[in-house]
């Protein structure tokens, strides 16, 4: 999920305002009254009402994604599910959005689905991934009447083929194919080795073996292949990679068994603006790449068209996040970094330790003030590399500041934690100059929910 980006200059003061920000904020974001306001709300009345840290979320950044990919891949064929990855950020009123929107969900676990059934989302909409589904999640899917689960190993397909059996039940499958085409940020790589926990490999003929046994299996249907090229991608190109190499491999098996694939899932990866320089592909562009690369490869190969899918996720929620804190310390070590200490840290925004993830940050109360320095921003745990910005551009901080870190409506709230017994922040969804809880705040209690005294 979290391929390294370019490399970046040395960062300076660039004497930006929020206004040179844009492409990195929320479609709705704007400077008033020197402050950055949010779909139509001033971020810092919203830090004093909800409290800080919290996450907002810009709804109509949010449903503006998932409507673009809808129009630009059924642009060319009209047959397109648009599968959000709930790994993103899910909450039970995200899915329920992405239901409005008539999209599909994808879930990786047996919580992400009990969410999607909470929301009332249609189960048929469902496509269920994972490399190691317990047999009990395989139960709760089947019971659930999921639409699509993507088979990732041997011992799964008979497992749930058993479990269907039983049940007198047969489900949809797809196999999760690795093309050995991998995604670098702004290039692809021909991996032989197709070292990879997910899927099946082309190499020994394991995909094949594993399309063969899926179509003589009882209880499940071979509907089709998924792939999953990474994250975070830029380079349209490597799409267009993959498909060449998944369309020949429904050529092979159409050969082998006479069976055509109905439905090709090419998985997520579009990359998004978190810094300045970054300049993504847009939508419209990936779907003419997926979907019309798509077609071209099947004609070359004489194959029927499928029905396809792709599954974004940091694409739709990333850029409509901030996340906002307060400033509470401010360390000036000389001649080496400022640091900018704030109520929150890699308890809710893990990727910077991860994956060393590059954020904008800025002052909302300053938001209209060049950014005249540079800073690190720091979180409150108890790890030296708890930091939320490395050498941040920042406007002049102050105890009491809002500080706001753009571009984290993704992977960063789905993947907190409550280290240090850190209470996780709430999510906020904004909408026409209003926000709504959508996630509350924790409480102590909720830390202690699970706890046998
Ligand atoms: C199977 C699968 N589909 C979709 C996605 C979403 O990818 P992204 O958020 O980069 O669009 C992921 C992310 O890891 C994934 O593993």
């Amino acid at each position: 999920m979290g391929r390294p980006s370019a490399p970046r200059p040395p960062a300076v003061p660039d004497q930006k305002t929020a206004a040179d920000l844009m492409a990195v904020l929320p479609m709705t974001a704007e400077v008033k009254d020197g402050h950055l306001w949010i779909g139509g709300l001033d971020t810092v009345a919203l830090a004093a009402e909800a409290g800080t840290a919290v996450y907002a979320m810009d709804e109509a950044t949010i449903r503006h994604q998932l409507q673009e990919y809808v129009r630009w891949t059924t642009y060319h064929w009209p047959h397109v599910d648009v599968v959000y990855a709930g790994k993103a950020f899910m909450s039970v009123t995200m899915c329920k959005l992405v239901a409005e929107e008539g999209c599909c969900l994808d879930v990786s676990s047996g919580g992400e689905l009990a969410f999607a059934l909470r929301a009332g989302f249609p189960m048929e909409r469902i496509y269920v991934h994972g490399n190691n589904k317990t047999p009990s999640e395989l139960i709760e899917c089947l019971e659930a009447g999921v639409g699509r689960i993507v088979v990732d190993s041997f011992e799964e397909m008979e497992r749930l083929s058993a479990l269907a059996v039983e049940r007198g039940l047969t489900q949809d499958i797809l196999l999760r194919v690795t093309p050995g085409v991998e995604a670098d940020t702004h290039d692809f790589i021909m991996t032989g080795a197709e070292d990879s926990k997910f899927g099946f490999g082309r190499n020994q003929g394991l995909a094949m073996q594993a399309v063969k046994r899926a179509i003589e299996l009882p209880g499940i249907e071979f509907q089709g292949l998924h792939m999953h090229i990474g994250s975070q991608i830029f380079a349209l190109h490597s799409f267009a990679k993959a498909i060449e190499v998944i369309v020949e491999f429904m050529r092979e098996i159409k050969d082998e068994t006479g069976v055509e694939v109905r439905l090709l899932d090419t998985g997520g990866g579009l990359g998004i603006a978190y810094g300045l320089p970054d300049e993504p592909s847009t939508i419209q562009d990936y779907g003419k790449v997926v979907v019309d690369g798509i077609k071209a490869e099947c004609e070359r190969w004489g194959l029927s068209v499928p029905r396809m899918a792709v599954e974004p996720g940091r694409s739709i929620v990333a850029n409509a996040g901030v996340t906002l804190y307060t400033v509470g310390s401010i360390k000036e070590i000389a001649n080496i970094r400022t640091y900018v200490a704030v109520d929150g840290g890699m308890s809710d925004n893990i990727r910077t330790s991860l994956y060393d993830a590059h954020y904008e940050a800025l002052l909302a109360n300053k938001a209209d003030q060049p950014r005249v320095m540079v800073a690190t921003v720091a979180g409150k745990h108890c790890e030296s590399g708890d930091i939320v910005v490395n050498d941040a551009p920042l406007q002049c901080p102050e105890v009491g500041d809002i500080l706001c870190v753009c571009a984290t409506g993704a992977y960063c709230q789905s993947m907190s934690s409550n280290y240090n017994k850190q209470v996780r922040p709430g999510v906020v969804f904004i909408r026409d100059g209003s926000w709504r809880w959508v996630v509350r705040r924790e409480t102590y209690d909720d830390l202690m929910k699970c706890e046998e005294d």
